[in-house]
């Protein structure tokens, strides 16, 4: 069975790194096909598990914007015979609404949700159109001269993402991380339910509340007691229980147990306080001290300006660096995301 993902085109590289990353820690066996930057299916998927890794897909990425489940494709124009073979009221409970999405092609995305519409309606029983509140949800994604017939079960929670700004927030500080990136640098660090995630330099606990929402242990440090305190609020304000906090300087951090990742956005020296330190100086004390408080196993994805120079960095401390993302944020800031792996 087959899964199509539409992913988000914020940024050219993030959002498949993250699918492939996800797709690696909860063990997917799949063949992944890239359509084109915005499409990919993943192909071949054991049956009687599809339902729990759609479900999975649904509930941890953040840079895709849908993920459905593919059931038939064809040239466009063959789209009313595949749209005929297919027998939907496997799919279809009630009411439905179709919706075309296009890439690369001209086609009339009207004319050809009223077509398909017209033929699912008159080739099964006791169904209606809804179009303000289906119950069902067909999507058609064409692409060049192909379309692809699919059946979206479960939705993403788009809403989560807009409504969760950190201004939004009881507790707001400026330089807060987006929640989608502090996702996608999760994901990146291929943690599962129930892992252990650090961020050691907290602030408003953006990171670790996406590591809490799926289903991570999250411990918040921060030198400054205003955000270790302001995280707890918004952990508890997101429902997130099992966390701990503390004030601590990263250069004194001593953990009680090894966790299985970092994912932290350390102060740039921009805006942000560094307590007297140079970026650079921060950066290096952070990458010595923090290597003792991870398992053997445990990745670092960590964000930095790229006025740092991170791999002279690394090559003077236990770490290697895997992956590098950049992202333009203004014209004199790119952030750098870096998926760093021990030394064994
Ligand atoms: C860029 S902010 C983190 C933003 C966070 N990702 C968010 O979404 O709110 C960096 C944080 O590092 C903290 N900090 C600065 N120096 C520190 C140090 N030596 N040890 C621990 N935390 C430190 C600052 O108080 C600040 O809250």
């Amino acid at each position: 069975m087959d899964l199509l993902l539409i992913l988000s085109q914020e940024h050219d590289k993030l959002p498949l790194a993250e699918l492939r990353a996800v797709l690696e820690v909860e063990n997917i066996e799949t063949e992944l096909e890239v359509v084109c930057p915005e499409l990919v299916i993943l192909r071949n998927l054991e049956e009687d598990v599809f339902d729990d890794y759609y479900r999975i897909l649904v509930r941890r990425l953040g840079y895709t914007h849908e993920v459905h489940h593919l059931i038939d494709e064809c040239g466009y124009e063959d789209l009313d015979d595949a749209v005929k073979a297919i027998d939907w009221s496997n799919f279809i409970d009630e009411n439905f609404a179709v919706r075309v999405k296009r890439f690369n092609t001209e086609i009339d995305t009207v004319a050809t949700e009223r077509r398909v519409g017209h033929l699912i309606l008159t080739n099964t029983e006791n169904i209606s159109v809804n179009l303000s509140d289906p119950k069902s949800f067909v999507r058609v994604v064409a692409h060049h001269d192909n379309v692809y017939l699919c059946y979206g079960r479960y939705q993403l929670n788009k809403k989560y993402f807009e409504e969760m700004k950190p201004h939004k927030r009881p507790f707001f500080h400026p330089g807060c991380m987006s929640p989608k990136l502090a996702r996608c640098m999760t994901n990146l660090a291929r943690v599962k339910e129930g892992d252990l995630v650090l961020d050691p330099f907290c602030g408003t606990g953006g990171i670790l509340i996406e590591a809490g929402l799926i289903g991570c242990k999250v411990v918040g440090c921060d030198i400054d007691w205003r955000m270790k305190k302001g995280t707890a609020t918004n952990l508890d304000y997101v429902g997130i229980t099992d966390y701990q906090t503390h004030v601590v300087d990263v250069r004194e951090l001593e953990m009680y147990e090894e966790v299985d990742a970092v994912v932290t956005d350390p102060p740039y020296g921009i805006s942000t306080t560094i307590c007297g330190e140079g970026a650079s100086g921060i950066f290096s004390e952070f990458l010595q001290s923090i290597e003792h408080s991870m398992k053997k196993d445990a990745l670092l994805v960590m964000a930095s300006p790229h006025t740092l120079d991170i791999d002279s960095l690394l090559k003077d401390v236990g770490f290697i660096l895997l992956e590098r993302y950049e992202i333009k944020m203004h014209r004199s800031l790119t952030r750098i995301i870096s998926v760093i792996a021990k030394i064994h």
